[in-house]
């Protein structure tokens, strides 16, 4: 196994966007890139040893910096999902980030995803990338270097080891927001693909799909992932936490709140064979089937269109708006100069 770089192409104008491929010993293959420190491609076999690119993205880098496109990929920070308002509290502080969606911030609400990462490090199997964010970028506290450590390894596992390191206290909730399709098929939605999460409760929200502060139950509705079923099944089903028209986009509640090492989802497409299942340390995972996307958009990867309902984003987390909960949701923040760590790993198998 070896990282093999090469150049991918350029964003605003002239800067190059380099993508490092990581191959194990059976050929199954990991894009990374350096725009985000995101996941370019990811090509894992089907039960019959076939090989496809399970990941959505674009074949032109540009197209990653088109926040209405999803963040495909990318590693989302310093606080993915939302923050009401665009402010919190922080140990006496009052921060105000960028109210980049309706009145409050989505995914950081900056540049944090849409610029290049340096590359500190390769290695067989691993690809160490590192962004630096000076204190008060986008509203945040303290100087901020986050690294996000990929490795591949030969029983097909991409492990995402994420960590932060600043010079006062501060907060971090990173993920990376890969979109899946497990069948290889250009066509196919994930409607098709069966979904389990361990999650007896989600984050009740607004109609603006920000956190009330309440949990509520899965138990008999829609939301109820704790036995796999397709995720098609009821996603157009009216319910008070769905958007009509959008499906899930929500947060659920994982059972290791004390920051155990578990299972989060696990993601079958049984005509293909192919099986993820997701592990986290973090309390919260959203589920987000790309309801946001236009059916209408063209672009993708050759015919590999990133559109409506075509991938699922499984992204670990707090809870959204922890920082507006930090007693009533589980929480840990970043201290001064002692790193953070967080681990996520997607685990591919056949069935
Ligand atoms: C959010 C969605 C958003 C998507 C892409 C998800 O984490 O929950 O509402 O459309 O990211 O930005």
């Amino acid at each position: 196994m070896a990282v093999e770089k090469s150049l991918f192409g350029y964003i605003n104008e002239n800067e190059p966007v380099y993508l490092y491929k990581i191959t194990n010993e059976s050929g199954a293959h990991v894009t990374l890139q350096t725009l985000g420190a995101g996941i370019q491609a990811l090509y894992m076999p089907d039960r019959n040893g076939k090989f496809s690119d399970v990941v959505l993205g674009f074949d032109n880098p540009s197209d990653y910096l088109n926040p209405d496109y999803g963040y495909q990929g990318l590693v989302v920070g310093r606080w993915a999902n939302r923050i009401r308002d665009g402010k919190f509290t922080f140990k006496g502080e009052e921060c105000r980030t960028p109210q980049n969606q309706g009145t409050w911030t989505l995914h950081g609400g900056g540049r944090f995803s849409f610029t290049n990462w340096e590359v500190e490090e390769t290695g067989e199997d691993f690809v160490v990338f590192r962004r630096f964010s000076p204190d008060g970028e986008d509203g945040f506290p303290a100087d901020f270097t986050m690294r996000v450590k990929y490795t591949l390894t030969n029983d097909n596992i991409l492990r995402i080891e994420y960590g932060v390191l600043s010079d006062r206290d501060t907060v971090a909730n990173p993920t990376n927001h890969a979109y899946f399709n497990l069948s290889g098929d250009d066509e196919k939605t994930i409607e098709g693909h069966y979904l389990e999460i361990p999650a007896d409760y989600f984050t009740e929200t607004d109609e603006s799909q920000l956190p009330t502060g309440e949990l509520g139950e899965v138990k008999g509705t829609m939301m109820d992932f704790t036995y796999a079923h397709k995720i098609g099944d009821m996603i157009d089903t009216p319910f008070r936490a769905i958007i009509d028209g959008v499906g899930y986009d929500n947060n659920y509640c994982l059972k290791n709140k004390s920051g155990a090492f578990e299972l989060a989802a696990r993601l079958e497409d049984r005509e293909s064979g192919r099986r993820l299942e997701v592990y986290t340390d973090l309390p919260g995972i959203q589920l987000y089937c790309g309801g946001w996307l236009s059916r209408d958009y063209t672009a993708g990867k050759g015919a590999n269109i990133v559109k409506f309902r075509r991938g699922v984003a499984l992204e670990t987390q707090f809870y959204p708006d922890t920082v507006n909960f930090p007693e009533k949701f589980p929480f840990r923040y970043v201290k001064a100069n002692k790193e953070f760590k967080t681990v996520t790993e997607f685990r591919f198998t056949t069935i």
